[in-house]
């Protein structure tokens, strides 16, 4: 049966999937491999020969659903301790973490790639420059994928590379090249450990950021020798990874810039009146906090609301469309800009500076009305600093997927989270809400839920989106 690829599915199908596996909390791939068990259930196991085996490690399997699976980098350095990695493999697995693996050509007098892979579960990666690796899962990409990478046994030979920033092997390449949180297993005869070059090269690892678990005071492997050497236990690496894997999948908008509009405009008749619409800016405050949860660096453009301000954001004060364009613009460049504010449609054209005053038997004062600026369509429509994810609301009180498509096309933004505001459904002003995701790839409907829910369920879907742009 000819093999199949995620990237060969049409970009319809592909988008359809990504929705599904963030909503699942699974990779691409892992979705495709549950659906076709599913489907292989009913229809016998040979529907598994559709996908190709990936070269990717599985994300976990079990646990809450999370937008990011957990993926430790293990690094094993050429020392006697190695044969404890392959045991520290074994106990990140049990956890549901996926690990790759790269040996070092010293680690290889100790582990075999052999068995090392076999307790992967895929090939171990041990060349800077091998032509197939290059190709598919090359250094630059090991470093990236990474949510953490464990240096175990980590020599003295090898901190001192690192703390030289050298790249002339694999392991070290991909340290150099890496964002990800670094977990170092130090393992050598005490003597060396007590050296001034090493500490001196552990001195600069730890002020570079590096993380150290040992080494402990013990037995060595050479009879007869104790003292501080020995690498720390797969146990205990593994509960120091697990914190550092913790933070990470809390934090999965760390480094990114997110612009968030929020509540109603108020367009000024005279000082002291104004046109307003009903919006609490209950759903735009919402996500602003969930995104800063998420790590996001969260600006806040709001228009009058009586809520409080989320914590751990910038937030930035307007009162009519115009100021919240002025204010969207001047945040520019971000990462996601996401529209919920109900911005008034149209202002009053000939606000007076004065006070009207009423007049008893007179004609009542005519207001004439101006369009204001569309700021979602403005800002989906740049060309210099168009944020990569724009995403708007709908709030229709009829054809609520069809006025949405409608909208998604106009304003040219990417995706619009629809939502009916009729009277009757008590979302304009109240804590739940009803959406509708609607893409180009199609139409998600989203179960009822409150507005908080909401807002968690579109930063799944947002941090889905920014690690299927990475593919
Ligand atoms: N929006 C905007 N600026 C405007 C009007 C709307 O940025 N001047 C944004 C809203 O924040 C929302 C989306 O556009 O993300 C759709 O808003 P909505 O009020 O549903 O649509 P309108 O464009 O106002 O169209 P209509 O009122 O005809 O439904």
């Amino acid at each position: 049966m000819a093999s199949l690829t995620v990237r060969q599915l049409d970009e319809k199908l592909k988008r359809l999937l990504r929705l599904r596996a963030a909503r699942h909390g699974r990779s691409m791939e892992d979705e495709v491999r549950t659906i076709l068990r599913e489907a292989a259930d009913e229809t016998g196991r040979e529907a598994l020969d559709l996908i190709e085996p990936s070269t990717k490690p599985h994300a976990r399997a079990a646990g809450p659903a999370k937008a990011v699976a957990l993926n430790v980098l293990l690094i094993i350095g050429g020392g006697i301790a190695a044969y404890k990695s392959l045991d520290l493999i074994r106990r990140l697995k049990e956890r549901g973490i996926a690990v790759r693996c790269i040996l070092t050509k010293a680690a290889e007098h100790f582990v075999t790639p052999l068995s090392a892979g076999a307790l992967v579960g895929e090939s171990v990666f041990t060349d800077l420059f091998d032509p197939a690796g290059e190709f598919d899962v090359g250094h630059i990409r090991l470093a990236r994928e990474a949510d953490l990478i464990v240096v175990a046994p980590a020599t003295a030979d090898l901190m001192a590379k690192i703390a030289g920033g050298h790249a002339d092997d694999l392991a070290t390449a991909v340290l150099l090249a890496t964002d990800a949180k670094v977990l170092l297993a130090p393992a050598m005869n005490p003597s060396m450990w007590a050296n001034k070059a090493t500490q001196r090269n552990v001195a600069q690892l730890a002020a570079d950021g590096f993380a150290f678990i040992g080494p402990n005071e013990g037995e060595m492997a050479e009879s007869g020798e104790r003292g501080t050497g020995r690498m720390a236990e797969p146990l205990e690496i593994v509960g120091a990874a697990e914190k550092f894997l913790a933070h990470e999948t809390t934090q999965p908008l760390k480094g990114k810039r997110v612009l968030i509009t929020s509540g109603p405009t108020h367009e000024p008749i005279d000082p002291v009146r104004y046109i307003a619409n009903r919006s609490s800016g209950k759903q735009g405050h919402a996500i602003a906090a969930a995104a800063a949860r998420a790590g996001a660096e969260v600006v806040l453009i709001s228009g009058p609301v009586t809520i409080p301000d989320p914590v751990g954001i910038r937030m930035v004060k307007v009162e009519s469309a115009r100021e919240m364009l002025n204010a969207v613009e001047r945040t520019l460049p971000v990462d996601v800009a996401i529209f919920a504010a109900a911005v008034a449609d149209w202002r009053v054209a000939n606000a007076g500076e004065q006070k009207i005053k009423k007049i008893v038997g007179k004609t009542t004062p005519e207001l004439s009305l101006v369009e204001n600026p569309d700021i979602l369509s403005t800002i989906a429509h740049r060309t210099a600093q168009r944020p990569p994810l724009v995403i708007g609301f709908a709030a229709e009180t009829e054809n609520v997927v069809a006025n949405a498509k409608d909208k998604l096309a106009r304003k040219g933004c990417d995706w619009i989270l629809a939502n009916d505001v009729s009277p009757a459904t008590g979302i304009m002003g109240g804590d739940r809400n009803t959406i509708q995701l609607v893409t180009k790839a199609g139409v998600e409907a989203w179960p009822p839920q409150s507005k908080d829910d909401v807002a968690a369920m579109l930063i799944e879907h947002i941090v889905a989106a920014l690690n299927g742009v990475k593919e």
